[in-house]
């Protein structure tokens, strides 16, 4: 019988392999959808559509931090109420003098497909693994409706990072073409939260704020922590802190790491603005979000032909 005990290392079972995360593509056409899920649990779902992450769950894959709408369209009809749609390259509606005039709200990024570019994952026997996903959105891509609105050659790579430590996401902006163009980027971030009325954020002391409830007035935060009592729609700009948190009864729920951007929209449409939403469903679910939507909206972005731009988040879950 041959000696096994001398067969080559090559052939050995491997011994202590830590299990790698899954990443699966599921779905047709517009409702094409990638999740990704860590060994330890935790997952995160990506709608082709918009590249919107429509669920990002941490603790095991127990808790759900992002809030969608019952009534949000996951079919590509309309962009994602709720999750984390990205707004490029226009936030809110677009100025009348500017090149992005005729496109719509928000822009198209969040309303075009992007292509699944690939997975990288990093695995140790520490379970301290991660998966990133990249998706892209180039020019090409575009309907020739946002085309002809907005005539650049441009690249987008978006990487959505699913570690335990939080979810990390961050654009990647490119000038492909040979004009110079301006840009915002925004990416609106539903956090799903118990009860709105015990809500409450900090790290925005002393920021300056124009506030579109109040006829796009501009003021100063003045307390250090904010609580959300009614609709809230501020656009709160160069913050010199990078961190926001999100309490629940005063403990810390979220903490949102703003990464090479400066810019923090807290929005909450409250009972009035949610019933005027078509989408928006339940009702009453404005309780149980609050937007914090980091970007760079304050002002424009300018790429020269050839350049790049990077910013994003990492959003922490606290529990
Ligand atoms: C926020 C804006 O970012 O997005 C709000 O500050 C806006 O003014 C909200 O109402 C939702 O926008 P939309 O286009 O998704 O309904």
């Amino acid at each position: 019988m041959a000696n096994r005990s001398n067969r080559p290392s090559a052939l050995n079972a491997p011994s202590a392999a830590a299990p790698s995360p899954e990443v699966d593509i599921s779905g047709t056409g517009a409702s094409s959808k990638v999740t990704a899920r860590l060994p330890s649990g935790e997952s995160v779902e990506v709608l082709l559509y918009g590249a919107t992450v429509i669920s990002w769950k941490s603790d095991g894959g127990k808790v759900e931090n992002l809030w969608v709408s019952d009534a949000a369209k996951l079919d590509g009809t309309k962009a994602v109420r709720g999750g984390i749609p990205v707004v490029f390259p226009v936030f809110g509606p677009p100025p009348k003098d500017h090149a992005t005039s005729a496109l719509p709200q928000h822009g198209f990024a969040r309303t075009s497909r992007w292509e699944f570019l690939g997975k990288s994952s990093s695995e140790d026997a520490l379970d301290a693994s991660s998966v990133k996903l990249d998706f892209g959105l180039y020019s090409s891509n575009l309907s020739d409706e946002a085309k002809k609105a907005w005539p650049y050659d441009f690249g987008l790579v978006y990487s959505v990072t699913l570690s335990k430590e939080g979810l990390q996401t961050v654009v990647n902006v490119r000038n492909e073409g040979t004009k110079v163009f301006e840009f915002q980027l925004l990416l609106h971030t539903y956090l799903r939260v118990k009860d709105i009325s015990k809500t409450t954020v900090t790290g925005l002391a002393g920021v300056p704020y124009v506030d579109k409830v109040l006829d796009a007035t501009t003021h100063t935060q003045s307390s250090p922590t904010l609580s959300i009592t009614g609709e809230v729609d501020r656009v709160y700009a160069s913050i010199p802190q990078d961190t926001t948190t999100v309490l629940e009864d005063g403990k810390p729920r979220f903490d949102v790491v703003r990464d090479n951007v400066d810019d923090t929209v807290v929005w909450n449409p409250w009972k009035e603005k949610a019933a005027a939403l078509s989408d928006f469903e339940p009702k009453d679910g404005f309780q149980q979000l609050l937007c914090v939507e980091v970007g760079s909206v304050q002002g424009w972005q300018k790429l020269e032909a050839g350049d790049g731009f990077e910013g994003g988040q990492l959003i922490k879950s606290l529990l």
